[in-house]
């Protein structure tokens, strides 16, 4: 069985952060989450994996290399644009050739891994499995129709008017029954190959499409609050490890994770919480779900239920909370000028000042 991973995708509702940066590089925990699906691949007993990319193909071949860190056998499939999830399947079909294959979408999130689902299609083998689970609001996503017996019916692609609350989770399952099913179907209204609609196709031409409903934890890392969300989930088995510089005047309370290199002096850190190496927290607060990354700097400040991604500070400017802040980037206050806010920022970036 083989493994097919979709990184590319603009991520556009991560911007600013995805103007620079793949949206699956975004780290949960000071990892990347494309890294965690990785992970689970190479734990259900998976070892060749193509990675279907596109504009970010430098950065995703970057950090994740041949895979051999992994335990994996990485081949890059380009993509010349983003047309869809069975346009993917198209491309990669000399990569995937007669074998069954997990699709997995590299910015989705599932605690607790696949092992057990890779397990379920192995033992019976339906021409496809798809997951599904109870999701608040359906619109953003795929959409299954079940009948009475459970068996599904029908699949729409982000519907205005869902028929139900079950959101298709962007890892499926396939035997070779879907090399057809992609070949049929015609561009959906937002001009993608939707894969949605290669497995209506599977349906209605009579083939075995099972689904399985997780009732674990699965998360599309696509905007910043699922994002804190993620890391939120991440950290809550963070166990504490205090491997950097701690002086006697910090307090640590709870799971903590200070990494190597990392050095905290009058601070408070409350878990869970993760700092990451070579990174200096001041005379600082830094609260519950929180996870700063490498080479940062956070003085005279208090931040909180927040991502920092690596080489940033944030300087005297009081409480931040709910924020994923980008690569490079300084917050300070704007001097000389006390009750002004001073910003230069990206395109599309998002501040929410108190009013
Ligand atoms: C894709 C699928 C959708 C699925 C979702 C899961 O949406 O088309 O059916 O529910 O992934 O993350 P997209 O991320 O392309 O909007």
């Amino acid at each position: 069985m083989k493994a097919l991973v979709l990184s590319g995708g603009s991520g556009t509702r991560l911007r600013p952060i995805t103007h620079t940066s793949a949206k699956q590089l975004v780290p949960v925990a000071n990892k990347p989450v494309l890294f965690y699906g990785l992970e689970s691949l190479a734990e259900a007993g998976i070892t060749e994996v193509g990675i279907v990319v596109g504009d970010t193909a430098a950065e995703i071949e970057e950090a994740v290399g041949d895979g051999s860190k992994f335990g994996l056998d990485v081949t890059y499939i380009p993509q010349e644009r983003p047309l869809g999830l069975a346009h993917a399947v198209l491309i990669a079909r000399d990569f995937l050739g007669d074998d069954d294959f997990v699709m997995y979408l590299g910015d989705n999130f599932v605690v607790g891994g696949i092992r057990p689902l890779v397990e379920e299609f192995r033992a019976h083998r339906p021409d496809a499995q798809i997951l599904l689970t109870h999701v608040a609001d359906p619109r953003a996503f795929g959409v299954a129709e079940l009948d009475a017996s459970g068996q599904v019916v029908a699949l729409e692609e982000k519907p205005e008017h869902p028929k139900s609350d079950l959101a298709l989770v962007g890892v499926y399952l396939f035997t070779p029954a879907v090399h057809e099913a992609v070949r049929a179907v015609k561009p959906s209204w937002r001009g993608e190959l939707e894969i949605t609609h290669a497995i209506q196709y599977l349906i209605d031409t009579g083939a075995d499409v099972r689904s399985t409903l997780i009732g674990g934890y699965w998360k599309d890392t696509g905007n910043v609050g699922d994002m804190l969300e993620v890391n939120r989930t991440v950290l809550e088995r963070l166990e504490r490890r205090i491997d950097g510089e701690v002086d006697d005047a910090t307090e640590t309370v709870g799971r903590v994770v200070i990494e190597e290199g990392a050095k905290i002096t009058n601070s408070r850190i409350v878990g869970p919480a993760l700092i990451g190496a070579g990174t200096v927290v001041a005379d600082s607060y830094v609260g519950p779900y929180t996870s700063i990354a490498e080479n940062c700097r956070i003085t005279d400040s208090e931040v909180e239920f927040s991502i920092v991604l690596r080489d940033s500070s944030i300087t005297g400017v009081g409480r931040i909370e709910s924020s994923l802040i980008g690569r490079h980037t300084e917050v300070t206050p704007a001097a000389g000028v006390p009750s002004a806010h001073r910003l230069v920022l990206g395109d599309h970036s998002k501040v929410q000042i108190r009013s």
